[in-house]
């Protein structure tokens, strides 16, 4: 499984960078707003920071905007994802900008149709938002594990990024369903690591290593 940090935080990703288990990163504009920085030197930033895909999303909602905005974006850098919106616009924007060679992450997905409509646009990723279909009391796992279901029917190459995660469980959730990709917020993945029981252990490794004056 792939991970990827989804934020526009220069310092957040330039920490989880240097773990080296990063394999990309998602913005949107919410996300860069909060940068407080002119969209394109962040996503510049991020580009040379973090080899893997980097999920940068267009403003405009018609398909000549999508389009001019995209290939701007996508001139940013080799590793530009070009985030189009899952509309018929969208659509057709990401079978143009796919047809030129630009990697495209189709997002705001919340249904398995919705999904097939843009494997079949030849999304380079769908973006299933999970944690906005359980704040509404839907199950977002169900999606990620009907999506993954239809694209092995139909071994489509679209790679499942599955977005909004929310917690842990919800990355271990989506592996179980097998999503391509887990993107969530960097507080998530330092949680992935953690565990009491590690802590406690390694306490006591530590203080028996100490009593008996072990030395490496
Ligand atoms: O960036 C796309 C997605 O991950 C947004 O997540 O928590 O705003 O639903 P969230």
């Amino acid at each position: 499984m792939k991970f990827f940090v989804d934020t526009a935080n220069i310092d957040d990703i330039a920490e989880l960078a240097a773990t080296g288990l990063i394999d990309g990163v998602t913005t949107n504009p919410s996300l860069v707003a909060k940068a407080g920085r002119p969209f394109t030197e962040v996503i510049k930033e991020i580009c040379d920071l973090v080899e893997g895909p980097v999920s940068a999303e267009v403003v405009a909602t018609d398909y000549d905007g999508m389009i001019s905005e995209g290939r701007k974006l996508a001139a940013i850098a080799e590793n530009v994802a070009v985030k189009l919106p899952l509309t018929w616009d969208g659509l057709k924007a990401c079978k143009t900008l796919t047809g030129e060679g630009t990697m495209v992450n189709v997002t705001l997905c919340f249904s398995a149709n919705q999904a097939l409509l843009a494997a079949k646009a030849g999304a380079t990723f769908i973006s299933p938002f999970i944690g906005r279909l359980d704040d509404i009391n839907l199950d977002g796992m169900e999606l990620i594990s009907d999506i993954r279901q239809i694209y092995d029917n139909y071994l489509f190459d679209t790679e499942i990024l599955a977005a909004s995660i929310r917690t842990a469980n919800h990355v271990k959730e989506s592996a179980l369903a097998g999503a391509d990709v887990a993107t969530m917020p960097p507080n998530v993945i330092k949680s992935l690591a953690a565990h009491p029981l590690t802590d406690k252990g390694l306490a006591t490794f530590l203080a028996d290593a100490e009593k008996a004056g072990i030395k490496v």
